[in-house]
């Protein structure tokens, strides 16, 4: 079901004890009961933010994972480990993913599969590069990252997949695409999904918008009939600023 949902990937910041009082401060806030927050720590500190949130609305959810259940992947970490510790949602594609771990479409698509063969719900990111769109391409990129990671998929899979447009140029760099410019792709994306999938499918998605997400222009954004929320990073580390974008809808 379509679903408004704000994400925080907090991405390789925050040790064990600012990840404490991140969640102290985050315990603090409230938000209305339609939207769905998840927050992403690094990995060392998932558990303690599993347990300290486990009476809250507040979410826990990975930011990457491997596709193979177990075996000599040294420094890499399974859904089942997830699964073991409550974590029911995983973050996939990240930009920053494909672009430092070369992360392409069809170990993405591998990723997908396991977290979606292991009961996980996945949060799917994608988006151009600057360069692609410059040239005009950023539709026909987009439409590729989909379709290769995710059109092998039953439709039945995708009640289990949120969607994260992230144009690459905005990620971290203050740059946000225009409400307009997020709203065009949101809508594209949404066909492309109901081009192959059907319309009630493509209606349903949640799609989020990232890149450079802050108080200031989250209302906007948000306000775009397509976009169901955001994956903010930068802004997700102060409790006050992630909360005004959660309370931006
Ligand atoms: P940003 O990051 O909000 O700092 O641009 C977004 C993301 O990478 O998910």
């Amino acid at each position: 079901m379509r679903q408004n949902i704000v994400a925080g990937n907090w991405k390789m910041n925050n040790d064990l004890s600012q990840t404490e009082t991140l969640i102290t401060a985050l315990k603090k806030q409230k938000h209305r009961s339609d939207v769905e927050v998840m927050i992403a720590p690094s990995f060392t500190n998932l558990w303690n933010a599993f347990e300290a949130l486990r009476q809250s609305d507040i979410e826990v959810v990975a930011q990457n994972m491997h596709f193979a259940e177990n075996g000599a992947y040294t420094g890499e970490v399974s859904a089942a480990m997830l699964k073991s510790i409550g974590i029911q949602t995983v973050i996939l594609g990240h930009s920053e993913r494909r672009a430092y771990f070369n992360e392409d479409d069809a170990l993405l698509a591998k990723k997908v599969d396991a977290a979606l063969a292991n009961d996980m719900r996945v949060v799917f990111c994608f988006g151009e590069e600057l360069a692609d769109r410059k040239a005009g391409n950023e539709e026909a990129v987009v439409e590729s990252q989909i379709k290769n990671a995710l059109f092998h998929l039953e439709a039945s899979a995708f009640k289990n997949i949120v969607l994260a447009y992230e144009p690459v140029w905005a990620i971290g760099t203050g740059e946000t695409a225009s409400p307009e410019q997020a709203q065009d792709m949101h809508k594209f994306i949404r066909e492309t999904l109901s081009n192959k999938y059907g319309k009630a499918l493509g209606d349903n998605m949640s799609i989020l918008y990232g890149g450079s997400v802050k108080p200031a222009n989250a209302k906007e954004i948000f306000s775009k009939p397509d976009v169901d929320g955001g994956l903010i990073g930068g802004a997700a580390l102060n409790a006050a600023d992630f909360y005004a974008i959660v309370n931006a809808f």
